[in-house]
């Protein structure tokens, strides 16, 4: 089996850890990581100002970005997945499916864990998605074969490394022929990974999610860091992965 490197980083509360592995060490640890994320959630109003942590003017600029990516990996990639159907994972209100997926897309399924948030997404996306499933992603299993994009935004800093890459296994099984897996993060460019104690969130070195891409079978197939973001705010990255072969 292969041995996991014990990585340094510290989280918002200045407590220093020697390896990111004691963030979820045992059953306890696991629990309450997923349980103050979901307490967080709970308690957040299902607006664009609840779901962005209070930064509501980046989502134009993100939205913006995540199309020139979309479109750049379709126009680059040999075999450019299908725009037929495509998976939102970690929701929320449906603000990425609105603002972004229900243009490039003809269907779209949701998956998001709080029920008032999906409750709101059923709102702002109306008879435009096909499936809104209430479900935590280190649960979700989604159906085979059945999408051409997997996108995944602001969520996989909730799944513990051991979580991300079975999640990512699944979803490669999702994938139809020529179907990508977009994941959208927080991700340290330069220096140590970071947690959020007021909703247990990981920002992953750029190394550490590659190392999970891999480990989950995954191959790059692009990246791109997101432009126009505020200085002060952890920057964010792309990637395109496919199965590999
Ligand atoms: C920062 S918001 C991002 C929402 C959306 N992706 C967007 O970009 O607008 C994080 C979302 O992740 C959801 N979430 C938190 N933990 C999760 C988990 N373990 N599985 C799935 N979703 C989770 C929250 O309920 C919330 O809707």
């Amino acid at each position: 089996m292969e041995t996991v490197k014990a990585l340094p980083g510290t989280d918002s509360a200045g407590a220093i850890y020697a390896s990111h592995l004691d963030l979820w060490s045992d059953d306890k640890k696991r629990a309450s990581w997923y349980q103050k994320a979901a307490d967080h959630w709970a308690a957040q109003a299902a607006t664009l100002d609840g779901v962005l942590g209070g930064f509501p003017e980046t989502s134009e600029p993100d939205l913006r970005e995540s199309r020139r990516f979309l479109d750049l990996v379709s126009s680059r990639a040999p075999n450019p997945p299908k725009r037929e159907i495509v998976l939102d994972c970690g929701a929320g209100i449906g603000r990425v499916t609105k603002g972004l997926l229900l243009d490039l897309f003809e269907r779209v399924d949701l998956v998001e864990p709080n029920d008032r948030l999906l409750e709101e997404a059923k709102k702002q996306v109306g008879a435009r998605a096909e499936r809104l499933i209430a479900s935590s992603l280190e649960k979700f299993e989604p159906e085979e074969g059945r999408y051409d994009v997997i996108w995944a935004q602001w969520v996989l800093l909730y799944l513990t490394d051991e979580d991300l890459v079975a999640f990512l296994q699944r979803c490669k099984k999702g994938l139809r022929p020529n179907g990508m897996i977009f994941v959208k993060e927080n991700v340290v460019i330069e220096g140590q990974w970071m947690v959020d104690r007021d909703d247990n969130s990981i920002s992953r070195t750029d190394a550490m999610y590659k190392d999970i891409f891999r480990k989950a079978g995954l191959v790059l197939q692009d990246q791109l860091r997101q432009a126009a973001w505020p200085n002060d705010l952890v920057p964010v990255k792309m990637y395109a992965l496919r199965g590999a072969a």
